[in-house]
């Protein structure tokens, strides 16, 4: 009788504190209290093994009967607790929020230049070759027919590159024309390529004038290449780039790995050729151009005057500031997002 009560005192209690608990973790501790290892309702019912039958039958029912509704007293609490506990307002999802956007980047004009340049060129049959940014003496100078003393060298004043591992000097290459002598060496003529690149100057900044920029180079060489080819293949190129017919304009000039050697002038893309603020003259002066010297080809290792070639370079900036309107060379490396994002 004794132990039907207690077991009855116990039940009572148990329900009682686990109605007015506060929050999960009372709850929990009451569970271990109650129903645990070391409670004491797990010490009846250990004893159970001791009892006659009758009474073991009697005890045993009731037992279970309030292990049970004290687990049930639990689980209810604990519904309940979690109930309250949610805190409706934050978690709550607003699913008319509009999305977070994600930024995709963009490519720096340059690149985009450089891309347009390559297609228009691979659809006339050219290849792409490559060659170092940093470039030895040689192929960028010596080899074009620019040896040590050579007053050209002034035209592009330039980095060098300390080094004395290196048995040959090396600088950051001042034109992408370091390309010609290394891939004639490799390749036999014909063949057409064009070389985009960046290189090096040791040059004051202003809105026109950059240290680090790109260039572009393209080599034609055969066994019957003349001006003309330049002429048409160059108009070909720029009318592409453009979407407009554009002209090309040779004026004699020197460059000592070309003879005879152009500067060359493309319409103005503003004007259409005639004559505006910006060109004055309907043309704008681009790049340089010639006939490979033949001091180059005999540099590359062919025969002299078996072969001839023609060559031409010029700046990517302004191919693009003319194409897309920029008035400043330095914004294409100011990382100015504002500026990148409107190509
Ligand atoms: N390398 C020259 C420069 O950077 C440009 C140039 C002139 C390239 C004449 C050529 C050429 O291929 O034939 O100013």
């Amino acid at each position: 009788m004794e132990l039907e009560q207690k077991i009855e005192e116990i039940k009572d209690k148990a329900v009682a504190s686990i109605e007015v608990a506060k929050n999960s973790d009372e709850l929990f501790n009451l569970e271990k209290e109650f129903l645990g290892r070391k409670s004491e309702f797990n010490n009846i019912l250990k004893s159970l093994k001791d009892m006659t039958d009758d009474e073991r039958r009697k005890i045993g029912a009731l037992a279970n009967i309030s292990k049970n509704e004290i687990q049930e007293a639990i689980n209810k609490k604990r519904t309940e607790l979690l109930a309250t506990s949610f805190d409706f307002e934050k978690e709550r999802i607003d699913v008319t929020i509009p999305g977070r956007k994600q930024e995709i980047g963009h490519l720096n004009p340059i690149s985009r230049v450089q891309k347009e340049i390559m297609d228009i060129f691979t659809s006339m049959g050219f290849e792409i070759a490559d060659g170092p940014e940093v470039e030895t003496e040689w192929y960028n100078f010596d080899a074009l027919n620019m040896p040590p003393t050579h007053p050209a060298r002034d035209m592009q004043d330039t980095f060098w590159i300390k080094s004395d591992e290196m048995k040959e000097r090396v600088l950051p290459r001042t034109h992408t024309s370091a390309v010609q002598v290394k891939y004639m060496e490799k390749h036999k003529p014909p063949f057409r390529i064009i070389a985009p690149g960046r290189i090096f100057r040791n040059e004051a900044t202003d809105a026109s004038h950059e240290h680090t920029f790109h260039q572009f180079e393209a080599l034609v060489v055969g066994e019957n290449i003349n001006v003309g080819n330049f002429k048409f293949i160059a108009e070909q190129f720029f009318s592409s780039f453009f979407g407009k017919d554009m002209k090309v304009r040779l004026r004699p000039s020197f460059f000592p790995y070309v003879e005879p050697g152009f500067e060359f002038d493309i319409t103005c893309a503003v004007c259409q050729g005639k004559g505006c603020s910006v060109c004055k003259t309907g043309w704008i002066e681009l790049g340089g151009a010639g006939m490979v010297n033949q001091g180059v080809f005999v540099a590359a290792g062919y025969l002299k005057n078996k072969y001839q070639g023609f060559a031409w370079g010029f700046g990517l900036e302004r191919l693009a500031m003319m194409k897309y309107k920029i008035d400043d060379i330095r914004l294409f490396n100011s990382g100015d997002l504002r500026f990148i994002k409107q190509f």
